[in-house]
């Protein structure tokens, strides 16, 4: 019912080449074993080439990383969702917690990111997660869930319905640290309660992806979680064999 999804996040790494060679390896690899849905997110240059290469496999799409608020105008170095959209990218990840923490992002802003994302037919993937200061202060859950309020609320179910999730713990992410698939699981039911009070039934359709420090080693044990629908992949996405082996842990 709910969609399986493994999202390579690439962030600021390979160029055109590396990047191009690398998609390719993925696509050649064995996934037929998987029923997960393969997003791949490289950085803005590399969006075109990556999308037409991706066009080949049905179960292969590209995110773009970020998206600028505005829709268009004088934002100097920023990208517009319509551009991702014409590039021929079908997902947009928002709010990835490097956003947050080093480009300021607000929760007020990632609500405008989102509106941009769905008014040009992208489907956000929606980040949030807590820093360790706060998951040892007891407060993960109240704080995590406000980040979904505060950036969601206005959205109608239709609208909400398009969306995924990924919950990242900022302690995890690039640290080798992951959370235990008990605390991933944990974190995703509450999750997705709060999105029912929000959305009602729409909620159980959401797939809600685990990112930070998800690697082959891992991966199956999370995502068998029954509300853990799949990983978003940092570092071992830059992989193909790592990838591949995430992808095929469905
Ligand atoms: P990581 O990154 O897998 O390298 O921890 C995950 C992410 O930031 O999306």
């Amino acid at each position: 019912m709910r969609k399986n999804i493994v999202a390579g996040n690439w962030k600021m790494n390979k160029t055109l080449d590396e990047g191009l060679g690398l998609i390719s390896e993925i696509m050649a690899g064995d996934t037929k074993a998987s029923n997960a849905e393969v997003i791949i997110s490289p950085p803005f240059t590399h969006l075109t080439d990556t999308c037409a290469l991706s066009f080949e496999l049905d179960y292969v799409h590209v995110a773009a990383q970020n998206c600028s608020e505005h829709i268009s105008g004088a934002y100097t170095g920023e990208i517009s969702a319509q551009m991702i959209k014409s590039a021929g990218a079908a997902y947009v990840i928002i709010g990835h917690s490097e956003r947050r923490a080093y480009f300021n992002e607000s929760n007020e802003q990632l609500a405008e990111k989102v509106n941009r994302a769905l008014e040009n037919d992208l489907i956000p993937i929606f980040c949030c997660g807590e820093s360790l200061e706060v998951r040892e202060s007891g407060e993960h859950f109240d704080y995590v869930c406000k980040q979904l309020t505060e950036s969601l609320s206005h959205l109608n179910e239709e609208q909400y319905s398009k969306l995924v999730i990924a919950y990242e713990p900022i302690w995890a992410i690039g640290t080798g640290k992951t959370a235990s698939s008990d605390q991933a699981q944990e974190m995703h039911e509450k999750l997705r309660a709060h999105l029912s009070t929000m959305f009602g039934a729409a909620a159980n359709h959401t797939s809600i992806l685990y990112g930070g420090s998800c690697k082959p080693s891992n991966a199956q044990e999370i995502f068998a979680k029954a509300d853990v629908d799949g990983g978003l992949i940092g570092g071992a996405s830059l992989n193909a064999a790592d990838f591949l082996a995430i992808v095929n842990s469905f």
